[in-house]
């Protein structure tokens, strides 16, 4: 049968003291929300819906150009009067020969496998609550099972009695129905509470009083159902998820120095026997080969770095390609576009953008290379610099084979560099340099016979 799903995400986060809407704050350098649509998409559900009030506009742009083309269904919740009355503005969207599940924007790290147990558990004619067991179970609405174990009624903390209170089995938000029940229960639903508000949870009570039996699925990683109200309880779970994914990794087999310090925004692969210091940031897509070595205080963007690649301290990394044998760092800044062949060397202050450095050459010092093609065996001396740009347009520097690069030269470009060519320290390079020959570029010494210093005036 067809599956539904249904997000709640219009409320307004107050708590989160921030002009960005609640949904929107990032967890992972990933909104919230987009952290549950990534799952529902995952579910294989014919319709995703979202039910969306505060800042309503800014999260249907920011999460829309996420998802490019994605169904998202937009349904406006315009006064925030409880869950219940939020699932009702999802009416118009939903399919009669279906099941919905409603989950929450600010429940982020439901699980699609969670989710799908849950799914396989409740038959159709039946309704289930994903429920959890807190040993502190404030703030949430307390689930009431019968003998048989079966859920009588949802009770929440500001309706429940001292003895309700001490219930540790809480309702997590999130809920399953046959849409056709679901549309009959749904109007039947009061606000006569202690918040005045329409309450999803009571479409339990309305199940029971319809003979439709609610099912109670346990979940075993209280982490997978943690809401976010707050900057606290935001920093918290993202903690918890970046160890979460810090175990992952070790599990994959990689050695992390300290796994309470990684950070992994996106998705990183790892070869086997890879080891990665401490205080390092992943961003996007990252894949590491066999036996990569990623020192301390590094960031690395969208990058592949191939086996036994060695990334030292304090490098960045962006859109970079390193290849096998390659060192780089300590302090190397790659941009984007930087290929690096097999052996090839970057080291200390050096910035790369769009450069391709060929097999065995090195840069080891204080350089700019950017628009280049660089050939095998190639030297580049310390603070060479590729003067790629006019003011206006970038051009390109092409350097052959075995290439030496004097110190401290200046290569402007468009300009190519012969294969074999050395190029003295300290030249300024404008036309081409001559194969296998001595270029320099650069004022003559002189020594000026009989010169003497001034002597200090009387
Ligand atoms: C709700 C549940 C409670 C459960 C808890 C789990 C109800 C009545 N209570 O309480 O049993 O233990 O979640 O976290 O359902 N929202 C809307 N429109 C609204 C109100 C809320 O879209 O009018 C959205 C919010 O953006 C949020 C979600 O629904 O994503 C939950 O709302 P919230 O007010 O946080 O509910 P709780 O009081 O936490
Ligand atoms: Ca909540």
């Amino acid at each position: 049968m067809d599956l539904n799903v249904v997000i709640l995400a219009a409320g307004k986060g107050t708590r989160m003291k921030s002009r960005l809407p609640k949904v929107l704050q990032p967890l992972a350098k990933k909104s919230l929300l987009s952290h549950v649509l990534d799952t529902s998409f995952r579910l294989d559900a014919s319709r995703v819906i979202v039910v969306y009030g505060h800042g309503g506009e800014q999260v249907r742009d920011v999460v829309a150009s996420q998802f490019p083309g994605k169904p998202i269904e937009w349904v406006e919740q315009r006064e925030q009067l409880g869950t219940g009355h939020a699932v009702k503005q999802a009416i118009p969207q939903l399919q009669e020969g279906s099941r919905t599940l409603v989950l929450y924007g600010d429940v982020p790290l439901i699980s699609d496998a969670t989710l799908n147990r849950f799914l396989n558990t409740v038959n159709l004619g039946q309704a289930g609550v994903l429920t959890v067991k807190l040993d502190n179970p404030k703030g949430y609405g307390r689930i009431i099972r019968d003998h048989s174990g079966a859920i009588r009624e949802i009770v929440e903390e500001k309706d429940a009695g001292d003895e309700i209170r001490k219930i540790q089995e809480v309702n997590t938000g999130i809920m399953l129905a046959d849409t056709l029940d679901l549309l009959a229960w749904l109007p039947q639903i009061g606000n006569d509470n202690a918040q005045g508000e329409y309450y999803l949870t009571d479409l339990v009570k309305i199940a029971n009083d319809h003979d439709v039996p609610v099912l109670g699925c346990l979940v075993d990683n209280p982490i997978e159902v943690e809401g976010v109200n707050d900057k606290r309880q935001l920093a918290r779970l993202e903690r918890m998820y970046q160890r979460h994914l810090a175990d992952e990794l070790m599990t994959a087999g990689a050695t992390l120095i300290d796994p309470d310090r990684i950070d992994i925004r996106g998705s990183l692969q790892v070869g086997q026997d890879c080891c990665i210091d401490i205080n390092c940031v992943f961003e996007g897509q990252v894949t590491l080969g066999n036996n990569v070595e990623i020192g301390p205080n590094c960031v690395i963007i969208n990058s592949t770095i191939a086996d036994n690649a060695v990334v030292k301290a304090n490098s960045i990394l962006e859109n970079a390609t390193v290849g096998i044998d390659c060192e780089v760092g300590p302090f190397a800044r790659l941009r984007p576009g930087t290929v690096l062949r097999e052996q090839a060397k970057v080291g200390n202050f050096v910035e790369t953008k769009n450069i391709v450095l060929g097999k065995d050459s090195k840069a080891n010092h204080l350089t700019y290379l950017g628009d280049a093609q660089i050939g095998e065996k190639v030297n580049i001396g310390a603070g060479t610099i590729t003067c790629n740009y006019d003011g206006v347009n970038k051009h390109k520097t092409v350097i052959g084979d075995g290439a030496f690069i004097g110190s401290n030269s200046s290569l402007v470009a468009p300009v190519e560099i012969g294969a074999g060519a050395t190029i003295g320290a300290g030249s300024t390079i404008t036309k081409p340099a001559k194969e296998n020959a001595l270029t320099v570029a650069r004022g003559k010494q002189v020594t000026l016979e009989g010169w003497q210093r001034p002597t200090k005036k009387q």
